[in-house]
């Protein structure tokens, strides 16, 4: 379809992982009369750092829903390591290795940092509810283990206040990044971030950058979601890209920078109008959809065609 590869190939590293960790396979998801998903496939590969991207309302979160059981695919299905996750219940997908962060901030705000993140731990726990109400010794080693996980955690994020303190009180960054922290706390092979930079400042982008790089290097596969393009374009192996519910493109950063499609996508228009919509916006539309300016790309792609202005 596009002849991007021949130029950018050679620059490009080779992304890390063979082997298909998880499998999405011809998935499609309808919610009554809306298709949110329309027989999208992809595998993520083990050590590697995914991109799921693309316009709003596009079916990244309801990709993640899927994944992790909160939806059952109208067809379709979705494979972990080989294994069907047809039919099984969020806390089972939990227990095989599957974590997320939510798009919209889901903390106890009234628990403390490290309860926070205890209760990720918890998934991961054998004892039993009655094991917690009276104490048993397994339940208090548990406890005690999950507490200092919980810290190690907190370090590892680089969420610096003191774990007791109420989450309520964090700032907005630093709950973004306790929810990190308490999805790692379910020791997943799989962690999948639904925009964890939303609401970030440069600063905070680049340091969140570099977290999940350090994340991916302890190990985990990550799967990230993510409307800036700068920060998807420097982080990620490999990306996939979905549009109104279907996959319109998958390759290495470089390959989707130049994607006409993907472009086109990001512009709100259609493909074959990619040319001339680069020439009315000159190079700046696509540096503004590379570093995640999409929206005043397409009020100035509006506005040129409204006013019927001619770059050139
Ligand atoms: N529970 C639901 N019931 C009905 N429609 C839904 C439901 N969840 C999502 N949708 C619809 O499915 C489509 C995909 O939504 P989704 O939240 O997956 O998009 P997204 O790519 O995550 O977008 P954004 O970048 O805005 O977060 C949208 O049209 C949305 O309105
Ligand atoms: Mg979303």
């Amino acid at each position: 379809m596009t002849d991007t590869t021949s130029a950018g190939a050679a620059a490009t590293a080779v992304a890390p992982g063979g082997k298909a960790l998880l499998e999405v396979d011809d998935v499609t998801l309808k919610f009554g009369g809306l298709t949110a998903l329309n027989g999208v496939s992809f595998e993520i590969r083990e050590g590697e750092i995914l991109g799921l991207i693309g316009p709003n309302g596009a079916g990244k979160t309801t990709c993640f829903n899927v994944m992790t059981g909160v939806y059952q695919p109208t067809s379709g299905q979705v494979r972990f390591e080989g294994e069907p996750l047809t039919g099984r219940k969020r806390h089972k997908i939990t227990r095989l290795g599957i974590a997320r962060t939510f798009q919209n901030i889901r903390l106890f705000r009234t628990m403390t940092v490290k309860e926070n993140v205890m209760v990720g731990a918890d998934a991961r726990h054998k004892t039993s509810v009655l094991g917690a109400l009276f104490r048993l010794p397994l339940h208090r080693r548990e406890e005690h283990e999950g507490s200092q996980l919980a810290q190690e955690l907190l370090d590892f994020v680089g969420v610096k206040v003191d774990a007791d303190e109420l989450a309520g009180n964090l700032s907005y960054g630093d709950q973004r990044r306790l929810e990190i922290a308490r999805a790692m706390a379910t020791k997943p092979r799989l962690l999948c971030l639904d925009e964890p930079a939303a609401g970030f400042n440069p600063s905070e982008k680049q340091r969140l950058m570099e977290l999940i790089r350090k994340v991916r290097d302890q190990g985990y596969t990550v799967l990230l979601i993510e409307h800036d393009m700068k920060l998807v374009m420097g982080v990620t192996d490999r990306i996939v890209v979905l549009e109104f519910g279907k996959k319109i493109a998958e390759g290495t950063p470089e390959e989707i920078r130049n994607n006409p499609a993907v472009v086109a996508a990001y512009l709100g228009v259609e493909t074959d109008e990619v040319g001339e919509a680069v020439e009315h916006g000159g190079t700046d539309a696509i540096d503004a959809v590379v570093s995640g300016d999409a929206a005043d790309v397409v009020d100035h792609h509006h506005h040129n065609e409204e006013e019927g202005t001619d770059a050139s």
